[in-house]
């Protein structure tokens, strides 16, 4: 499909959907985010793509943010739906996809910039890039689920300090708290990205389904993520990728899942 705000791409079993509103630095405005989702969900239905990757186009920027020039003007009833919205489209969605969502963070990554980022299944970044949640300094507070996913992935006390100083913190501050998992030159951010794709690939994405599954229901109010787990174990035992992945074991040779 053609999009306005983002191109979509695929390549050796990955779909890398690059937001493209670089003289904006991809800033989000409700028609990349309703593109985003779009995007998200070709991608995820797409049986060929076993891994996405999730980028911003230029060199300076992931995502400066939700785009500040659509909102300025709301009223709470407005500013609640335009959070409502976003989190169902895009923010929610893309975590709870089956196939695997990689941020490469190629620049700042800044309010729903870091958010879309902290939705995604993990995080790698270029060392030129920026992360912070400055919603505070424009009067509001951080909207498409920054202040749940935030505390989650780097504790409380650093969750509070950023949002609260509304500053930014670099590349290697965000790996030390574990934010991303890896920095590497900007030139060689995809390259890295791409081969953490090969390696994923190499498993069963039915499995990396369930285990998405399981792993996001330990967030989830009110749900046990101890019999999620074991429901999806169970699960498993059921799937033809579960016995080509057994018997190639014993038979010694590599596995060739079916994906079913
Ligand atoms: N929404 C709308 N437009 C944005 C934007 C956003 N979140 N972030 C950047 N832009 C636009 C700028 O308005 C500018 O547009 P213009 O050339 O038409 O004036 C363009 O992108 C380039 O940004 P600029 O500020 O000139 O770049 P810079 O290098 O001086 O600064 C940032 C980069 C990221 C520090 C700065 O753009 C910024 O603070 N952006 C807002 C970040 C933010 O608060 N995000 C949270 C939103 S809730």
């Amino acid at each position: 499909m053609a999009y306005s705000n983002l191109n979509s791409e695929y390549s050796n079993g990955i779909t890398t959907i690059t937001i493209n509103r670089p003289t904006k630095l991809n800033a989000l405005n409700r028609e990349t985010i309703q593109e985003l989702h779009e995007a998200f969900d070709e991608a995820n239905r797409d049986k060929n793509t076993k891994v996405i990757i999730i980028t911003g186009s230029g060199e300076k920027a992931f995502v400066a943010g939700a785009d500040i020039s659509e909102f300025a003007d709301f009223s709470v009833a407005e500013g609640g739906k335009l959070a409502a919205e976003g989190q169902r489209l895009l923010f929610d969605f893309v975590e709870s996809l089956s196939t695997p969502v990689i941020a490469a963070v190629n620049g700042f990554a800044l309010g729903g910039g870091l958010e879309l980022a902290m939705a995604c299944h993990f995080r790698v970044a270029s060392s030129n890039a920026k992360m912070g949640l400055p919603e505070v300094s424009l009067g509001v507070i951080p909207g498409y689920g920054g202040t749940q996913r935030l505390p989650q992935l780097v504790g409380k006390g650093r969750a509070m300090e950023m949002i609260m100083t509304a500053g930014m913190i670099d590349a290697d501050q965000a790996l030390s708290y574990g934010l991303v998992n890896h920095v590497v030159p900007q030139e060689e951010l995809m390259t890295l990205c791409q081969t953490i794709a090969s390696k994923i690939m190499r498993n069963s994405s039915v499995a990396i389904g369930e285990a998405i599954n399981a792993v996001n229901a330990n967030y989830s109010d009110g749900v046990n993520g101890y019999d999620v787990e074991i429901k999806a174990f169970g699960k498993c035992f059921g799937t033809a990728d579960f016995k080509e992945g057994t018997s190639a074991f014993l038979e010694k040779r590599k596995a060739d899942f079916p994906g079913a």
